[in-house]
């Protein structure tokens, strides 16, 4: 019986994006896994030749895929897209919104023994905290009015940003972190919150991933206040095994985990929904190295390595994994981001190489998304 593929959407972006996407491709396709793979537009160039850089076919591509791969894309603040052309909105904060991505996922492994012991996993709401776009300069009278702000506190010198938080949207990816736990040999959660300073939005993600802790009572639950969990992450990094946070800390906190385990160039990220899922390296289009070949490509492999977990294929994700740590302990091919001199395409041909994965189909098994 031939297998039926999975279909996936890869959208290269700009910058180092392309770079990354196809080396992960080699890489998708030395595993055997049955794929299917169609191209979709996003990012800056596709914004300078359509004028969007979220065109509505590639939200819908997403959306009858059975997952999506990302490169990265080139975000622009106002001034630098040039007058009459329209907003620039970031696609990716788009696609989080079209396709209702809750839940971000971004495990952060230390790979080289110089990095010491960290193996963490960041798992980060996705859809509202601060980043919701509640965004206000100058603050509108109504709203103005209803906050009682005094005459100081408006006009354009003054500028708002409101943080929501919701218990449906706590609730579901307080659920995905404790699922996550249970996967683990350590099986903890810690919430990084701020709950004795913003009373009303840290003190309500409290009380709903305490509700969700009391349904897992398999799983250790503790928070901690998120200033104190930078501090602690840097100087004993094996106290967190499942950090849960909002939108903001968990952009920091992950980036911080990067950082001390090797650098971005190794860090994958999903964006996880009911109905879709997108994986992506968590770095940006490195605009700086663009074009030039010295990418590193182990944070988009790692990402499709979640995105076989996500589609059944436990097995090649597995063998995806220890390849790349192989490769990385290896260290005679690496990307000059960890001190080698190989290119994007000789690193992905060496992971290629090095994936092995066990023959045996009955052990595949399509997994409800
Ligand atoms: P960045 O992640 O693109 O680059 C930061 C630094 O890390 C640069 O020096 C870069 O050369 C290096 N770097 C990043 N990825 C690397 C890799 N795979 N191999 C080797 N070195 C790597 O972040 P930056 O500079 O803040 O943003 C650049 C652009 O990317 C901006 O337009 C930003 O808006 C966008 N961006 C896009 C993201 C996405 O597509 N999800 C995420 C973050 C930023
Ligand atoms: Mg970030």
């Amino acid at each position: 019986m031939t297998p039926v593929p999975t279909a996936i959407a890869l959208l290269p972006g700009d910058g180092i994006g392309p770079e990354v996407v196809a080396a992960a491709r080699t890489v998708l396709d030395a595993t055997g896994v049955p794929l299917t793979f169609a191209e979709g537009e996003i990012g800056w160039e596709c914004f300078e030749a359509r004028g969007t850089a979220l065109p509505d076919e590639t939200i819908e591509l997403v959306r009858s895929s059975d997952a999506a791969l990302l490169g990265a894309v080139t975000s622009k603040p106002p001034d630098e897209v040039g007058p009459g052309r329209g907003a620039f909105r970031s696609p990716i904060v788009g696609l989080r919104r079209a396709l209702d991505l809750h839940t971000c996922v971004r495990p952060v492994r230390a790979l080289r023994a110089e990095d010491g012991e960290l193996d963490l996993v960041v798992v980060r709401e996705n859809t509202e905290g601060l980043y919701a776009g509640l965004d206000f300069r100058p603050t509108p009278d109504g709203l103005a009015d209803a906050l009682g702000l005094g005459p100081d506190l408006r006009g354009d010198d003054v500028a708002i940003t409101a943080r929501i938080v919701t218990r449906r949207a706590v609730r579901r990816v307080a659920r995905a972190a404790f699922a996550i736990a249970r996967t683990r040999p350590a099986r903890r959660v810690t919430l990084a919150e701020k709950p004795n300073v913003m009373r009303a939005t840290g003190g309500l993600f409290l009380e709903e991933t305490r509700a969700v802790a009391a349904e897992h009572p398999d799983v250790e639950f503790a928070w901690e206040n998120a200033d104190a969990v930078c501090a602690r992450m840097v100087r004993e990094p094996a106290r967190y095994d499942v950090l849960l946070a909002g939108n903001l800390f968990g952009d920091l906190l992950s980036d911080l985990a990067a950082g001390l385990a090797g650098g971005l160039g190794l860090l994958p990220s999903a964006n996880l929904g009911d109905e879709a899922a997108l994986f992506e390296p968590a770095h940006g289009s490195a605009p700086d190295i663009a074009g030039w070949g010295v990418a590193n490509p182990l944070a988009a492999i790692l990402a499709a390595a979640m995105l076989l977990d996500r589609i059944g294929e436990a097995a090649a994700a597995a063998a995806v994994r220890r390849a790349v740590d192989d490769v990385v302990a290896d260290a005679r091919t690496l990307t000059r981001d960890l001190g080698g001199r190989a290119s994007t395409a000789q690193v992905a041909r060496a992971v290629a190489a090095a994936v092995s994965v066990p023959e045996n189909p009955e052990t595949r098994e399509r997994r409800v998304p």
